[in-house]
């Protein structure tokens, strides 16, 4: 098989798991067949569109009400990557081609799914990664995600893209969330967004540096081209992530906007000089990067492509992590996202040595579908699955998860 014929067969994979197309299609059983036929069966189960979260036998089918019910160009938003989408596929490839090895005979009653994180102790790994302008998804937005992460007691980070403001959302969360940032090159508003998150008592700052240039969201500009509102409306004549939203009230947005991002050291020491938040950087995929967080005093850095969004061809996140790990030697936490979709997902990525983990789009559906309580179907569904999934490996706690249990593809994260 040369690398197209690879690349076609992958893309076709992607596309059957994935929310760019529907379940019930005509072409997609055809294509399972030539992909999979002692699978055939499965494709052909007829899957129907849930109208309870509590339905949901995985997080897929609220994916599949997310995109039955939100306006296309809103489920565009949430479903693009960038480009013919191949670091969007690479994410979930990457999870595909790691096997699990089970150990027996263990007594697996009693699973603690707990971690620590700057001394706070979590009931599992995993976390919700800031994701912007959730209003378009649901009317309450962050809201009632921020009220399901304070029913399920999970880590909430929030997007300064939001469309509520920090201040409510940590109310609706119960205690203040890890504010996430994206820096541009004009201080005093990147200092006031920083200054209202601690007074708003945020105890982790997340610097993004992958959003850096312009990404071509093509899946998006297809989605767009389906729907026939005119997003003036809603928008306002000046479509901006950041015009009308509640974090940007007191900046002078044409300056901010006007003077493009800026990510060095240089960015980091100051804002490390400005605030006792903690510091985390988002979308490491390089482990010299790595090494600078560690170096340039960073508290925790993320894995991360920013979901196939933000660049071209990335590899897979779970298989640049190992790298990474290796690169921080221990030094500082390492979180990692990107097409985390199943409890065994997030069992591989410990195992490689990840402190926890974030979802981005799963959670997403849930909203869209369900609002509240979809997001919180999301976060049962994943936390079910990995206690079956450490059951199934024999491990009771998340120490114990090692890569002993893994069955890595050859070749795997050497390059
Ligand atoms: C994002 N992501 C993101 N990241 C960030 O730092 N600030 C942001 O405002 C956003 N906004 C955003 C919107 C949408 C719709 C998506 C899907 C993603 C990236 C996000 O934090 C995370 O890195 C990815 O979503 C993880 O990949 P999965 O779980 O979506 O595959
Ligand atoms: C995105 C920005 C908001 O990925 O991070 O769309």
């Amino acid at each position: 098989m040369d690398n197209n014929d690879q690349y076609r067969r992958n893309f076709l994979k992607f596309l059957l798991a994935s929310p760019l197309i529907g379940y019930a299609g005509v072409t997609k059983a055809s294509d399972a067949s030539k992909l999979d036929p002692d699978l055939q069966f499965i494709m052909d189960l007829k899957k129907e569109l849930i109208s309870s979260p509590e339905d949901a036998l995985n997080i897929f089918d609220l994916e599949a009400v997310a995109r039955d019910t939100l306006p296309r160009a809103h489920y565009g938003y949430i479903a693009t990557g960038v480009g013919d989408e191949r670091s969007q596929i690479a994410n979930r490839q990457g999870y595909r081609d790691i096997h699990l090895k089970a150990r027996r005979m263990v007594d697996v009653r009693n699973i603690d799914m707990s971690v620590t994180l700057f001394g706070r102790k979590w009931a599992s790994p995993l976390a919700i990664a800031p994701t912007g302008h959730q209003g378009a998804y649901h009317p309450e937005g962050e809201l009632a995600v921020a009220s399901a992460a304070k029913e399920k007691g999970k880590l909430m980070m929030l997007s300064n893209v939001t469309s509520n403001s920090v201040e409510d959302v940590n109310e609706a969360r119960g205690e203040p969330v890890w504010f996430q940032l994206y820096a541009r090159n004009h201080w005093p508003s990147n200092l006031k967004l920083i200054e209202r998150a601690e007074r708003a008592g945020c105890p982790v700052l997340i610097l993004t540096v992958d959003m850096v240039g312009a990404s071509y969201r093509e899946t998006q500009d297809r989605f767009m081209k389906q729907d026939d509102r005119d997003c003036a409306a809603c928008h306002g004549e000046v479509r901006s992530p950041f015009r009308g939203r509640p974090m940007y009230d007191g900046i002078d947005l044409d300056a901010y906007l006007g003077a493009g991002e800026r990510f060095d050291w240089g960015l980091v020491k100051k804002i490390k000089d400005t605030t006792d938040m903690k510091l985390i950087i988002k979308g490491i995929t390089h482990p010299i990067d790595a090494k600078l967080c560690v170096e340039n005093g960073v508290d925790g850095l993320i894995v991360s492509n920013h979901g196939g969004r933000s660049q071209a061809d990335s590899r897979g996140t779970i298989e640049i992590l190992p790298d990474v790990i290796k690169a921080v030697d221990g030094k500082i936490p390492v979180m990692v996202d990107g097409g985390i979709r199943r409890g065994s997902d997030i069992f591989k990525a410990l195992a490689l040595g990840a402190t926890a983990v974030d979802i981005g789009r799963p959670y997403l559906w849930g909203l869209g579908a369900f609002g509240q309580a979809g997001v919180e179907r999301v976060l049962d569904i994943f936390d079910a699955e990995l206690k079956l999934v450490m059951q199934q490996m024999g491990v009771t706690s998340i120490e114990q998860i090692k890569s002993s249990s893994l069955a890595l593809p050859r070749g795997f994260a050497k390059s």
